[in-house]
């Protein structure tokens, strides 16, 4: 089992009925660039594991591991993942990889981080870095969700982050936050696909359309998402990083049933 450590459940957090976050231990020897993902697993009946990717929610200067992930109901992994406790081990994948990462990107002034449900992961890990504000003037989280009570990490985004004792100043200025919400009532409604042809995100975040000189986009959420999302880009004239070949904007494809 070389590849890979186990690792021990520190804390489990419930969101709500179908999302739920949790902590580990962390191998001194893991070393990860925020925005990365792994695998993640339990060891099964029959002794083996059954791992899926997960991104890693932790910045890569903490001292534990943090995983963001759906509950559902008879999913092979998530069904037993989502009753794990403190104490309880995890396998976690010794070579974690990814794509959603500043250097893949053309240099810019304004990141985007375009997500929906557990697509979010990666980008909370992105946002506590202190060298992406020193690499984009605006770091625009977008987090699309069905229902509020999806909303996860408010707290972190809205009070904790623009606190932080080190980075809060430069959070203040440059972090902007963007929920929206599709299937109840909220101050943002809609999905970001509508709310960027629209031009409606642009109008309430106050910036100016995106352009291929100033805007670089990061993308992570289900595979129609991502579909949809890249075609609005394409149309618009970015284009995707591909086999090393830096553009304007990069995508997650990590995305499995879980
Ligand atoms: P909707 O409620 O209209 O389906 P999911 O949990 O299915 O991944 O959805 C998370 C959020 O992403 C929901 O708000 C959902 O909106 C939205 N969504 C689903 N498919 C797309 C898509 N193709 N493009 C943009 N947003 C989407």
């Amino acid at each position: 089992m070389s590849n890979l450590n186990i690792e021990t459940v520190t804390s489990v957090r419930h969101w709500n009925d179908t999302l739920f976050s949790f902590t580990t231990s962390r191998d001194p020897g893991f070393r990860f660039k925020n925005g990365y993902f792994t695998m993640i697993g339990l060891e099964q009946d029959n002794g083996r594991p059954l791992l899926r990717a997960y991104s890693i929610a932790s910045a890569n200067y903490e001292e534990e591991l943090e995983f963001f992930s759906i509950k559902v109901p008879d999913g092979p992994l998530t069904s037993k993942l989502q009753n794990i406790q403190p104490g309880d081990q995890v396998y976690v994948g010794r070579k974690p990889t990814g794509t959603l990462v500043a250097d893949h990107l053309l240099p810019g002034r304004n990141l985007y981080l375009l997500s929906t449900g557990t697509g979010l992961a990666p980008f909370i890990s992105i946002i506590k870095d202190p060298e992406i504000y020193e690499q984009f003037d605006r770091v625009i989280l977008t987090h699309g969700v069905r229902y509020k009570s999806e909303l996860a990490y408010q707290q972190l985004i809205q009070d904790e982050l623009p606190n932080n004792e080190y980075f809060g100043d430069i959070i203040r200025d440059k972090l902007y936050y963007y929920p929206t919400v599709t299937r109840e009532p909220f101050r943002n409604e809609g999905r970001l696909t509508d709310l960027m042809v629209s031009g409606k995100l642009f109008e309430d975040l106050g910036v100016p359309a995106p352009n291929k000189e100033d805007d670089r986009f990061m993308l992570c959420g289900s595979p129609a998402m991502l579909k949809d999302t890249s075609a609005i880009l394409d149309d618009w004239g970015f284009n995707e990083t591909r086999a090393g070949h830096l553009g304007e904007y990069v995508i997650e494809r990590a995305f499995v049933e879980k």
